[in-house]
């Protein structure tokens, strides 16, 4: 008889932004008149810029015209944006990454729960606490993980590093040695990062244990000071031990419109098996490809305009970030994040939990935000506010939440 994956059915809850989107929904059903600020997922509200409308049109215009209409995208994403890519994102920060080392892909999200896939059930994953859920939950759902303890809200088999107040939200080199070590600076949910050479201690750490760190680097475009790296490639030796996730969510505002890669050097080994091969086969056989429109899309996201128009877009964002961590920290809250990175993590006020807090803003001023404990038992007590917001809604958010006056 047939069996489901019972992986699956370990799985505690709904995935976090979905158990909030329907709490929203129910709340907002029942309340036709609350006018709600949703600052809770990371979800981007500015247009898309001019240069990228222009270079959908044209795309879309081609796509009408037999000489140069296109059919299936080749497996791995076309040239001229696996080039553009690696000049821009790499060679120019001085980055050995060469375009036949970049997968073209739909979004870091799909990459970074897909990518575990290449590696043996056996393998050890190592965690920050707090943390994106995906990694998590798409080990949970391969079976790499255990089994969950409720009153600890941990997995047997997982590896946590916790980032707490008191290591400035930083990781630290986990006693046990894991072999796939998830790291994302800066930092979701917390918006902490770290310096270079912080990194490069994880990246000689990583070589010298034989582990693989697979570094998501979605929020880079919001790094504003000077020693924090963009890339893990800006790191000496990180050829062999690291996998690069990269979106166009976040810096180009394509939540809606779907585009992400993934980097593997060519000698990045798992023992003495390569992974780029493996990468590139399990792209063929189960993804055809970013559509052309899109990746055309991406690709003006490097054109002089296109760079200018997003470094305005990522300062609009930025100054909600500055008003909503200002706001709140004259208000009396114990705040931080938001200086590199979209997102602000606070302290939830007096003895509130996450969600009692959660519950106590959606209700009472009717904004939403993500509670810290759904990233990880580390994030109890915390909560995570985006700047993703309009700049208006963000400033009537902080305005709210100030007169709320807990
Ligand atoms: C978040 O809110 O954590 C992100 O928007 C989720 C995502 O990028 O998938």
């Amino acid at each position: 008889m047939v069996k489901a994956n019972e992986n699956y059915l370990k799985l505690p809850g709904s995935y976090l932004f979905s158990t909030i989107g329907k709490k929203v929904r129910e709340f907002g059903e029942a309340n036709p008149e609350a006018k709600i600020i949703r600052l809770g997922i990371g979800d981007v509200t500015q247009p898309l810029a001019p240069s990228i409308i222009s270079a959908l049109h044209s795309a879309v215009d081609e796509m009408g015209v037999k000489e140069s209409f296109r059919g299936y995208a080749p497996d791995l994403g076309y040239e001229f944006l696996r080039n553009a890519i690696a000049e821009n994102d790499y060679r120019a920060r001085g980055c050995d990454i060469s375009a036949d080392e970049i997968f073209v892909s739909d979004g870091a999200k799909c990459d970074c729960s897909n990518i575990q896939e290449i590696f043996s059930l056996d393998n050890k994953i190592a965690v920050c606490d707090p943390v994106y859920p995906v990694y998590v939950d798409s080990n949970v759902m391969a079976g790499r993980t255990g089994s969950y303890d409720a009153k600890t809200e941990t997995w047997s088999d997982v590896i946590y590093m916790p980032c707490t107040a008191d290591n400035g939200f930083a990781p630290e080199i986990p006693e046990k040695t894991p072999d796939l070590i998830y790291l994302c600076f800066p930092n979701n949910p917390t918006g902490a990062t770290i310096k270079k050479a912080q990194l490069q201690e994880w990246v000689d750490y990583a070589n010298k244990v034989g582990a693989i760190i697979l570094y998501d680097a979605a929020y880079e475009a919001y790094i504003s000071e000077s020693d924090v790296p963009h890339s893990i490639y800006e790191c000496e030796g990180a050829r062999t031990c690291a996998i690069e996730l990269r979106s166009f969510s976040k810096n180009a505002g394509f939540t809606g419109v779907r585009l992400g890669f993934t980097v593997i050097p060519k000698e990045l080994k798992a023992g003495d098996v390569a992974l780029h091969p493996l990468w590139a086969r399990r792209h063929g056989t189960k993804y055809n490809g970013a559509p052309y429109i899109i990746q055309r899309a991406g690709e003006a996201v490097y054109s002089p305009e296109g760079k200018e128009q997003l470094k305005a877009q990522v300062a609009y964002y930025m100054n909600n970030a500055k008003y909503i961590y200002e706001g709140l920290k004259s208000a009396g809250y114990t705040v931080s994040g938001g200086v590199n990175a979209p997102y602000i993590w606070l302290k939830t006020p007096g003895k509130m939990t996450s969600w009692e807090f959660f519950d106590f803003l959606l209700e009472k001023v009717n904004v939403v935000g993500t509670p810290g404990s759904g990233f990880g038992p580390s994030g109890e007590g915390y909560f995570r506010l985006t700047a993703f917001g309009t700049y208006e809604n963000t400033v009537e958010a902080v305005d709210r939440i100030k007169r709320a006056n807990i």
